[in-house]
């Protein structure tokens, strides 16, 4: 009985120490994606009910910002911040939050934090609202729960950053057709970007499965088109199907919400109306835009590359304008995805009209034919003040004359486009395609390829070495590309974007050089923030990935590797479970055909995730 005083009194002790660390320690600056300059220096600047925000003018742009941070502190501290509209110089001896309109470069912000002065210094409404994100990631993960938290001391590290974007375009993609997701989780969606200073959603709403945008002139494009009669079960092969009618379609009200709600974010929605091909479910409605060789169209069940591609004829290209008027009308954004991509040129090379219109053009070819489609589309939306960005394919048979291209099919059409000088973002497969593999295929959910881990992407550089330093400068940024094949759910969505897509971010947003130990260990922190905003995120993170490469007939060489800094893998070959006394991996290994390698990740001799296994 005696020796249990001690052990209680100690309890209470780690338990206070617990309790207390969180209150007590300055946080260690953990922001993604990394801010261009971060210097720490001693102290805490305390947040309360009572701290005043001086501003020196305020505009909506600037009030709203400041809302943001409001509305945060309300929900998880409880008060907010009183805004006082004054010459921020006049306050220079008090304690407060300062706000300057400093006037610089697009999206830059600085802070310049103290014990007694939180200096915001801004170029715009963009770089102010990124200034207030950074502050949210140096307060305590709590300040993005959704509740009051009790007892939480609201401090900001005192340190000084600069920051500044890399690129102006840093993008995310979300695929709405193959799969349809709520208005509110694609609030959610762009919230969580905005928070990683992502500025661009690419929002997919055409394709052969499903057509998910109201178009008031075809009305018959969602009553009909957003329907598809089942979906392929399984992969797209499988031969399977549900028998299940599966739909849904965004309303032009929804729309304008929706785009109101990422400007205040400073997203600007990028629509994707897909042309010449991934246009069936269009077809299935308005067969007459099909070269007409078959009787009967019908919106795609499984997925993959359809040949009812829309025929270049006047009614088409009617049906287009049209259809563009109203995205136009929709979509304030001066850049307009036209898709492109996966044209197989089959019907076109049946169709009677078709070959006549290459005769009479004097084209070569169907992929001339193709590149003149783009080009007269192009004509009508520069008409209109819109600029096109299209998938590599519009490469093929020459670009249109002030096209974008959104490189995809590895780097060589973001590399060509660049040399002829036309902007480039770059997207490519599979580096930056959050459908493939993020860990193990054999304990991973069905995805498309890969494995693409979180390492890869993070060591990706989007701007290729063959390029000049002048062609280099028509990288413009980058995207990631959530097509949704295998991600029938929000939850999927979000468990195949994050925490990979953090890594994209940071390539969009920051140019310091890649440091992977350092993103990881501040990736650690920012996970804590995702938990808190309820994203689904992988944990893989923290599960030990063991690969076998092929060696001899009779051997593999194996590889066991783990994202979580600071860990050691314990490993076994007998079968048992590895424990934290189980031998520590130190480098590739021999197996033979009778092994099976079961690895765990630990931590001062605890497992801090799942223990993994592989069979020879
Ligand atoms: C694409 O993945 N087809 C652009
Ligand atoms: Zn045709």
């Amino acid at each position: 009985m005696t020796n249990r005083i001690p052990h209680i009194f100690s309890a209470v002790l780690i338990l206070l120490a617990a309790c207390s660390r969180p209150e007590q320690a300055p946080q260690v600056i953990s922001v993604i994606p990394e801010p261009a300059f971060v210097q720490q220096t001693e102290g805490v600047f305390h947040l309360d009910s009572k701290t005043p925000v001086y501003v020196d003018f305020s505009d909506s742009a600037m009030l709203r910002s400041v809302a943001f941070l409001n509305e945060r502190l309300q929900k998880a501290a409880g008060f907010t911040l009183d805004v006082i509209q004054d010459d921020p110089l006049d306050h220079g001896t008090e304690k407060g939050i300062f706000i300057l309109n400093a006037g610089w470069k697009k999206e830059a912000y600085n802070l310049q934090i103290s014990p007694s002065r939180l200096l915001i210094e801004y170029a715009d409404g963009a770089g102010l609202f990124y200034a207030i994100q950074t502050i949210f990631q140096l307060l305590p993960d709590a300040i993005f729960a959704d509740s009051r938290q009790k007892g939480v001391r609201w401090d900001v590290p005192c340190c000084s950053i600069e920051d500044a974007p890399r690129f102006s375009y840093r993008g995310m993609h979300l695929d709405c057709c193959l799969h349809f997701f709520s208005i509110d989780f694609l609030k959610k969606y762009i919230d969580i970007m905005a928070l990683h200073k992502v500025n661009r959603f690419h929002w997919h709403l055409t394709e052969d499965q499903g057509w998910r945008l109201e178009i008031k002139k075809y009305p018959l494009l969602t009553e009909k088109g957003q329907w598809r009669k089942e979906t392929v079960i399984g992969s797209l092969n499988s031969g399977f199907y549900d028998g299940t009618p599966y739909g849904g379609y965004y309303s032009q009200d929804e729309v304008r919400e929706l785009v109101k709600y990422a400007a205040e974010r400073y997203v600007t929605i990028i629509p994707e109306i897909e042309l010449p091909g991934h246009a069936l479910a269009a077809i299935a409605c308005y067969p007459e835009l099909s070269c007409g060789l078959e009787d009967h169209y019908e919106t795609a069940t499984k997925w993959g590359i359809f040949k009812q591609v829309y025929c270049p004829k006047e009614e088409t290209f009617k049906f287009l304008e049209d259809v563009f008027d109203e995205v136009f009308e929709l979509f304030p954004s001066e850049l307009i995805h036209i898709g492109g991509d996966e044209c197989p040129k089959t019907s076109w090379k049946q169709c009677p009209h078709c070959q006549a219109l290459i005769k009479k053009l004097g084209l070569k070819d169907e992929f001339e034919l193709q590149s003149w489609f783009i080009q007269r589309m192009e004509k009508y939306i520069n008409s209109k003040g819109r600029q096109i960005i299209g998938w590599d394919e519009i490469l093929e048979g020459g670009l249109a004359p002030n096209a974008k291209v959104m490189s995809w099919l590895g780097e060589e059409g973001g590399i060509k486009s660049a040399q002829q000088h036309h902007e480039v973002v770059m997207a490519p497969y599979p580096k930056y395609y959050l459908d493939y593999w993020q860990a193990d295929p054999e304990s991973e959910p069905l995805a498309m390829g890969g494995p693409t881990t979180l390492r890869t992407m993070y060591e990706y550089n989007p701007v290729p070495e063959v390029l000049t330093p002048e062609e280099q400068k028509y990288i413009i940024g980058v995207e990631g590309c959530v097509w949704t094949e295998y991600m029938p759910t929000p939850a999927r969505v979000e468990y195949m974007a994050w925490p990979r897509m953090c890594a994209i971010a940071e390539a969009g947003w920051s140019s310091r050089s890649k440091d992977w130990d350092g993103f990881t260990r501040r990736l650690e922190k920012h996970l804590g923030r995702l938990d808190r905003l309820d994203v689904g995120y992988c944990k893989a993170f923290y599960d030990p990935f063991i690969e076998l490469h092929k060696d001899t007939t009779y051997s593999k060489i194996a590889t066991i590797s783990v994202d979580a800094p600071d860990a050691e893998i314990h490993f076994t070959l007998d079968g048992s479970t590895p424990t934290g006394e189980s031998p520590v991996y130190t480098g590739p290994f021999v197996i033979n055909r009778q092994q099976t390698v079961k690895a765990g990740a630990f931590r001062d001799g605890k497992l801090i995730g799942n223990i993994k296994y592989k069979n020879f």
